[in-house]
């Protein structure tokens, strides 16, 4: 499998210095820094390798790992390791996967120089296909930097997601959809039941799905797609004390796909203003199942045709009690500052 930017890398094992298997999942939990050069003990792998090698207590600081992958075998990479006092860790591919999986085997065979950003949870998040060696190991520690420091900020998507009301007629094409509908369905459940039940109304559907909404939500009109999240509590966990987990699951599913929906540059606003009777009858959900929310699904539209309130709200920064309120130190009601 290729290894592909902004994606999970495939499973690939290179080899340890013992020639043992290291995975390269092992690598989790850490940055790594995955550097791919042609051959040991020349002159520009040595350039690089003593660079890496420089920079390393740096790349430490920024919780990463220095790997250089070659086709050497073990024992060429540890005498190089040795001989110049290299403190990266090296790793040896000699049958050339991993190197075909980062798409740097030239077709002699030989080792396109190229390096890979790994994250701690084993995404790709940025490479270099063709290095020069001089400067290199500084290009990469201050990429990294930035990386890092975007890191431990609160995620993006989540920051930028807002519940908008003002819609555009555009269409959504279905291929979007499917990835609304395939991050949703990656949300945890209890016993992984999965208890969500989405019934896209995109076509015939739709426009009666539209005449069920309160009139306050009247803004959800020019829609193309609106997704009916349901669920029965049969579908899940109930645990004595009223643990109830099916509502729980499809809120999980919901705030996933919303997530999704802001990365995709869509909105998708969750609402409980519609007849349930009406929306069940059109979309034909079983009277029995509870229709938990419908998810309005749009690209960003004008706010000129927003109610004066809504216009207000939809420009306004978003509002939240502050988490002294809702979070609590050790014991309930009790705020940071209470200690
Ligand atoms: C379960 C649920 C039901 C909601 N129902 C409606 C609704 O019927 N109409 C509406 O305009 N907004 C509705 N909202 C959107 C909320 O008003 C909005 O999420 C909240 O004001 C916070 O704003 P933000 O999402 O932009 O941070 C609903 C949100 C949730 C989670």
């Amino acid at each position: 499998m290729e290894a592909r930017l902004f994606q999970p890398l495939p499973e690939l094992t290179l080899g340890g210095r013992e020639g043992e298997p290291v995975p390269l999942s092992s690598f989790q939990g850490k940055y790594l820094v995955l550097y791919f050069y042609p051959k040991a003990n020349t002159p520009g792998c040595i350039q690089e390798a003593e660079e890496f090698s420089q920079l390393l207590p740096e790349f430490e600081r920024l919780d990463a790992r220095v790997v250089g992958v070659s086709r050497d075998s073990p024992q060429v990479q540890a005498r190089f390791v040795e001989r110049r006092g290299l403190g990266v860790t090296m790793l040896s591919d000699p049958a050339g996967e991993a190197h075909r999986a980062f798409g740097v085997l030239k077709p002699g065979g030989g080792a396109q120089r190229a390096t890979f950003l790994i994250d701690r949870v084993g995404v790709m998040r940025w490479r270099w296909p063709k290095v020069r060696v001089s400067g290199h190991a500084q290009e990469v520690l201050a990429h990294l930097e930035a990386l890092y420091l975007a890191d431990q900020l609160v995620n993006p998507f989540i920051q930028a997601r807002r519940a908008k009301r003002a819609l555009s007629s555009r269409l959504v094409p279905r291929e979007l959809v499917d990835r609304l509908v395939e991050a949703a369905h990656l949300a945890p459940s209890c016993f992984n039941n999965q208890p969500w039940r989405l019934v896209v109304a995109a076509g015939e559907t739709l426009a009666r799905v539209k005449e069920a909404l309160s009139s306050g939500n009247y803004w959800a009109k020019p829609t193309p797609v609106i997704i009916a999240v349901t669920s029965h509590r049969d579908l899940d966990c109930k645990l004595s004390d009223n643990r109830d987990y099916f509502l729980f699951g499809c809120g999980m599913a919901v705030g996933n796909l919303m997530i999704q929906a802001t990365q995709l540059g869509l909105i998708a606003h969750p609402i409980a203003g519609y007849s349930p009777q009406r929306v069940k009858e059109a979309l034909g959900i079983p009277a029995d199942y509870v229709l938990i929310t419908l998810v309005v699904v749009g690209w960003p539209g004008d706010p000129a045709g927003l109610s004066d309130k809504h216009r207000k709200l939809e420009l306004s920064p978003r509002a939240r009690k502050p988490l002294a309120e809702v979070v609590f130190w050790e014991r309930f009601g009790r705020g940071m500052q209470a200690e």
